[in-house]
């Protein structure tokens, strides 16, 4: 394993994640809870990262994985100054770019997300980048659609129909229409409800009659929610 030298400390959930400098670059050090973890991440960040939406590894030991540093915006703050300043362009834009992203690792890995959180998508030179990994499992497509409108609606900076012009690229991208991810999109929500203790099922069946029923071609559909 390269030497390196740690700069700090990111916020991280499941592992301890470094920023590091080896042999005079930035790199990212995680450190995983077993090797049998570090392994699984790393193969799947090996296979996407010849695309360039993942970053390279570029050295592993046991439970320790260096990995080259992605430079950009993270996903989440760029989707929640846009849902801040209710800036629709920028909504749409980060929907397309995560599509790609998406479809990147379906294409690539044969699996799904499982577990869309904005927190692991850096925005770098008009790409979304993934670099967490550790989720990654048999799925379908449209789970993740609907794994990422829940994550959408409840990190809106904002209300949580300041998101759906996002939600509504999203579901375009992949050609499906609310109808087709809405029971997903409503277990996902009541699963993190249950979980945090937040928004009871009253508000959850709500927030999603209105997003059936917003309108894109301009009726005031706030007044629907
Ligand atoms: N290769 C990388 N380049 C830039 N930032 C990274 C990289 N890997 C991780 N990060 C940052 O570190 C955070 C934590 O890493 P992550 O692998 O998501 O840990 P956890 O499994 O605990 O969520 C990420 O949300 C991201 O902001
Ligand atoms: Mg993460």
């Amino acid at each position: 394993m390269r030497s390196y030298e740690i700069i700090s400390i990111l916020p991280s959930k499941r592992k301890k994640v470094y920023k590091v400098e080896s042999q005079g670059e930035v790199c990212i050090l995680k450190e995983y809870e077993s090797a049998e973890d570090a392994e699984k991440e790393m193969q799947i960040a090996n296979k996407v990262a010849l695309t360039g939406y993942a970053p390279k590894v570029i050295d592993h030991q046991d439970n320790l994985v260096l990995y080259e540093h992605i430079e950009g915006e993270n996903f989440c703050e760029a989707f929640r100054f846009a849902t801040m300043t209710d800036d629709v362009e920028s909504m749409e834009l980060l929907a397309t770019r995560l599509s790609i992203f998406l479809q990147i690792i379906y294409s690539f890995t044969e699996k799904a997300v499982r577990e869309v959180d904005f927190n692991n998508y850096v925005v770098k030179d008009g790409r979304v980048v993934g670099v967490d990994f550790l989720k990654v499992d048999e799925g379908m497509p449209y789970e993740d659609v609907a794994s990422a409108i829940a994550f959408a609606l409840m990190n809106s900076a904002g209300q949580y129909y300041d998101s759906y012009h996002f939600v509504y690229k999203l579901l375009d991208c992949f050609k499906l229409d609310m109808v087709d991810v809405i029971n997903e999109v409503k277990a996902r929500l009541k699963r993190r409800a249950s979980q945090v203790g937040a928004k009871d099922d009253i508000d959850i069946d709500m927030l999603l009659e209105g997003l059936v029923n917003f309108d894109k071609k301009g009726v005031d559909w706030r007044k629907l929610v």
